[in-house]
């Protein structure tokens, strides 16, 4: 009986990959500091599964932590969420973003290498492509870093490039998520951000549920249909079957390779923000201010890549992402807490 390994398994997209995994049949691993994650949500997981997993609490920092693990459970793939992923607070603390997502990514590397375990799915960014103006963006699409979490997981990338060329026996899929919303339909595991939002849908939520006054839209005046930006939404359960997807394609040994996981499908802020408040038939105060230095207009996937290599394509609507987003929300108004 052998393993799937999460580090960061108990995290937003972490903890979806995990039911699903488990949902498929296989043996889970969830590796997690609980930095900026609940080890609760590893329990609802377990709940909602009707089976059990195996949790260790450890930082991908921890080489000896790391190698204890391999020692106790055959693991035969990785999947590596754990990372910092907040874009302002890389431009504070760099030094961190890059020891954390490089170096913990080289730790983690090193450790797989040294049991022999060289499937390895890594949990990356569209942020790679920067203010590319082109969408819908391909794989293809010339990346460029705009801040040190960018920049981080950009350089991870060719460090799993030119490990996998150094050792042709290493297969990894690299997995390049749009904009991640929504949670498990039955509301008992989402997404629990610690202190103020930075992305819209929490904060479209924390205002629903009364947690925030009112939501502040980032520019009305970019050049798209109503004005305001426009990305590319992806359900967390079509996320996380993304991840088992790839772990799939790892298996019949295919060397690496990047995939953007996306809908294809660009939705502006007010898109998110009325429907929203038409399908949960709820309010959702808001107002206009300044855009968001950095936010470039529209940014969406092309998707078909992933369609036709991993046979894979998002199934979710864009009323199941506000359905599930504020099923969560309302029955967890303090998340995990
Ligand atoms: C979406 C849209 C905002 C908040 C970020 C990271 C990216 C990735 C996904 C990790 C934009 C608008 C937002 C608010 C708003 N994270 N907005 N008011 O910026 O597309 O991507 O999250 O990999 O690296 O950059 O997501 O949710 O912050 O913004 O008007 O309070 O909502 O301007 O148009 P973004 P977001």
């Amino acid at each position: 009986m052998s393993y799937v390994l999460l580090t960061g398994g108990s995290g937003y997209i972490g903890s979806h990959t995990a039911l699903a995994l488990l949902r498929a049949g296989e043996q889970v691993i969830s590796f997690d500091n609980y930095s900026n994650s609940s080890p609760e949500s590893l329990r609802r997981v377990e709940q909602l599964a009707g089976k059990s997993m195996v949790q260790i609490k450890g930082d991908v920092l921890d080489a000896d932590a790391l190698a204890a693990v391999f020692k106790q459970y055959p693991v035969k793939a990785v999947v590596h969420f754990a990372g910092l992923k907040a874009v302002g607070e890389s431009t504070q603390k760099p030094l961190w973003y890059y020891e954390t997502n490089v170096g913990g990514t080289i730790k983690l590397c090193q450790v797989m290498a040294e049991f022999g375990v060289k499937n390895l799915v890594f949990s990356s960014s569209a942020t790679v492509y920067g203010n590319a103006q082109n969408s819908p963006l391909p794989e293809t699409t010339p990346t460029v870093a705009m801040n040190p979490y960018g920049q981080s997981k950009l350089m991870t990338e060719w460090v799993l490039q030119d490990l996998q060329r150094s050792d042709s026996s290493w297969n990894i899929a690299v997995l390049r998520y749009f904009n991640p919303v929504g949670a498990d339909a039955s509301g008992c595991i989402g997404e629990d951000p610690n202190g103020i939002p930075n992305n819209l849908m929490p904060f479209i939520t924390q205002v629903a549920v009364g947690k925030r006054s009112e939501l502040q839209i980032f520019g009305s005046d970019y050049p798209t249909a109503d004005g305001t930006g426009v990305r590319d939404y992806i359900h967390v359960t079509d996320l996380a079957a993304g991840h088992v997807a790839a772990l799939q394609h790892l298996s019949k040994g295919e060397g690496f390779d990047v995939f953007n996981l996306g809908s294809g499908l660009g939705l502006s802020v007010l898109d998110i923000v009325t429907r929203f408040a038409a399908v949960n038939q709820l309010e959702v105060p808001y107002q206009f201010v300044e855009r968001r230095p950095g936010d470039v207009a529209r940014y969406f996937a092309d998707p078909s890549k992933a369609k036709a290599v991993l046979n894979w394509q998002t199934e979710k609507t864009l009323d199941d992402i506000v359905r599930d987003s504020w099923n969560w929300q309302k029955n967890n108004p303090n998340g995990y807490n």
